[in-house]
């Protein structure tokens, strides 16, 4: 479809006398009214006119369109159409490309964007609220990518801080409970609330913690050595979770890394006549876009010790200078929105213009619904457990439904169902929207979930498999056949098409708004069109022309379901 929409703004280009793109194009609220709608609210300024008036006049003067695009006017919007013979042939034509993947293009061929995501703390568990950021992120780097930006994911490890300091001194006092292995993060974890416990009744403690973090930020070699345990265990136990999400970042670069970059930073605010010393710290007073003050940005305790803020107002410049990005999204929690805003209002300040390539996207919170989360694993809701109890109850749903599964294949498709549960439900809600988990409406196969999305994709290989069993394909691939595509002409199957046609536009769209959800959305009306296809038109029929040409329709809505629920992050099992 991206093809018949660059048709028509290359058209509209040259009526409305300036650039137009694909992005210009709305898509009609009612099929029925066409494919694409071009609104003209906007022009109503420039040409003096009501929009309905103009939209009459664009429709008239757009009178060389190529054949099989149909305009008219309707209100306020031009509307267009694809004719149904252009449709099915084009665009099976592309869908069936096995050179080509759908809707990609070439690599690099893009703005660079840095998406930053995950940023979980060290020494800590990830947690399942983790996952928002996670797959957030990855999903919109793996589209990205897939729509030819220079895309490059940023993980900024939490690793700096006065914890840190507690944490060396929690380890001295309990670290011989180890007799010699090495710490796991649930051990870190368990040193650190007891060193809360211990401190209550010795406040020394607190002296000593901040005396341990003062040796670490001077470079003292034992502690630094300490720390540097403490990261790596904790850096080895998420890049488990990592790999079985399948999320691969191009830099792990901790907040730590920033600390040398701080002085000449905090040497040129000062310079700009920025910094105030405000309650023993140093500070950007600043306002917001209305001119009202908010609280101002802390950069710097008296005795030379960073913050959380000063460290991000460094990665900002370092990621500026090393990427001269187009773009920067911080994939983080809505309780940082105050945060980001003092980042990018000082950075404003201090004339790094561009911080207006910069945005926060933020996270709603999960909520646990129904509560049937099992607690005998303790601490459930780290992101393991949760996905552990999703896989056991993945596995009842699968041996409930289908008894011919190999038990050995049973482990790895509760595995993949599991996961695609979790990430679709997590990833089809809006970023911005709290997550209700409801395990047992997470898993079901019948509402608008991973499983059935999954399901899905694994009807249509079926569909295929059976067609290959009975001789009609040769292989699990259906060729392009010109003539037969033409016999596609009943509403549902050119709906079907339309619908895969649009993946692109959904692609681009779930980019500009950075929303995830926007992609999963369309995947549910991707399964929707294919259900109504499936049940009115019968695949394997009497023609054996027009059986290909709807094969080809199955083919066709697995490729957009496979590489949609990929970029997703969701695998698509064989079967299950
Ligand atoms: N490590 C932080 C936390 O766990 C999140 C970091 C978000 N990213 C950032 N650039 N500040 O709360």
């Amino acid at each position: 479809m991206e093809r018949f929409a660059q048709e028509i703004a290359q058209h509209l280009s040259v009526v409305l006398g300036r650039p137009c793109t694909p992005s210009d194009l709305d898509l009609p609220p009612d099929p029925t009214m066409g494919d694409f709608a071009f609104p003209c609210f906007r022009l109503s300024k420039e040409r003096r006119k009501a929009p309905p008036a103009i939209a009459k006049e664009i429709a008239v003067e757009l009178t060389n369109l190529p054949a099989g695009i149909e305009v008219e006017s309707a209100g306020p919007y031009v509307n267009f159409r694809i004719a149904g013979d252009r449709l099915a042939q084009e665009l099976l034509k592309d869908l069936l490309d096995p050179e080509r993947a759908y809707a990609k293009l070439p690599a690099d061929s893009r703005s660079t964007w840095i998406i930053e995501a995950s940023s979980p703390n060290v020494a800590k568990h990830l947690q399942i609220y983790h996952l928002r950021s996670t797959a957030h992120g990855a999903a919109l780097h793996r589209i990205a990518k897939y729509r030819g930006f220079r895309a490059i994911l940023i993980n900024h490890l939490g690793d700096w801080g006065t914890q840190y300091g507690k944490l060396a001194v929690a380890f001295d006092m309990f670290g011989s409970e180890l007799a010699g292995r090495r710490p796991t993060v649930s051990d870190l974890v368990d040193f650190y609330v007891r060193f809360h416990q211990e401190e209550e009744k010795n406040p020394a403690l607190a002296d000593q913690a901040r005396e341990a973090f003062r040796k670490l930020e001077a470079g003292d070699p034992e502690i630094r050595k300490l720390w540097e345990e403490f990261r790596e265990t904790s850096i080895r136990e998420f890049q488990k979770s990592y790999e079985k999400l399948d999320v691969h970042f191009d830099e792990i670069r901790g907040e730590s890394a920033y600390i040398p970059d701080v002085p000449p930073l905090m040497e040129d605010l000062r310079k700009k006549g920025l910094l105030v010393l405000s309650e023993g710290a140093w500070v950007v007073p600043v306002a917001d876009l209305a001119g009202k003050d908010i609280p101002p940005c802390i950069l710097q305790k008296q005795d030379g010790a960073t913050l959380y803020a000063t460290r991000d107002y460094a990665a900002a410049i370092y990621r500026f200078h090393r990427y001269a990005f187009h773009r920067m999204s911080y994939i983080v929690g809505a309780e940082q929105k105050l945060h980001f805003e003092q980042l990018f209002l000082v950075l404003k300040k201090a004339g790094h213009d561009w911080v207006d390539r910069c945005e926060h996207i933020p996270l709603g919170l999960y909520r646990f619904r129904g509560a049937k989360m099992s607690t005998r694993k303790g601490n459930f809701t780290t992101l393991e457990a949760v996905l552990a109890e999703a896989k056991e109850r993945a596995h009842e749903v699968i041996q409930k439904r289908e008894h011919s599964i190999p038990p050995e294949e049973l482990d790895a498709i509760a595995e993949a169902v599991s996961l695609g549960a979790v990430l679709f439900h997590d990833l089809s809600t809006d970023p911005s929207k709290d997550v209700e988990f409801d395990l047992d409406r997470v898993v079901d196969f019948d509402g608008e979930t991973g499983p059935y999305l999954q399901y899905a994709h694994t009807r249509c290989l079926s569909i295929l498999r059976k067609a290959q069993d009975s001789g009609i394909l040769k292989e699990l691939q259906v060729p392009f056949h010109s003539e037969s595509a033409k016999l596609l002409q009943a509403p549902q199957e050119l709906a079907l098409l339309k619908t895969l046609g649009h993946f692109s536009l959904h692609l681009e769209r779930t980019l500009q708004y950075s929303k995830a959800s926007h992609l999963s959305s369309y995947l549910i009306d991707v399964v929707r069109a294919f259900n109504i296809f499936y049940r009115e038109c019968r695949v394997l029929s009497d023609s054996e022309d027009l059986s290909r040409a709807r094969l080809g329709c199955v083919q066709a809505t697995r490729t957009i379901l496979k590489t949609g629920l990929s970029l997703l992050g969701i695998p698509t099992p064989n079967r299950m």
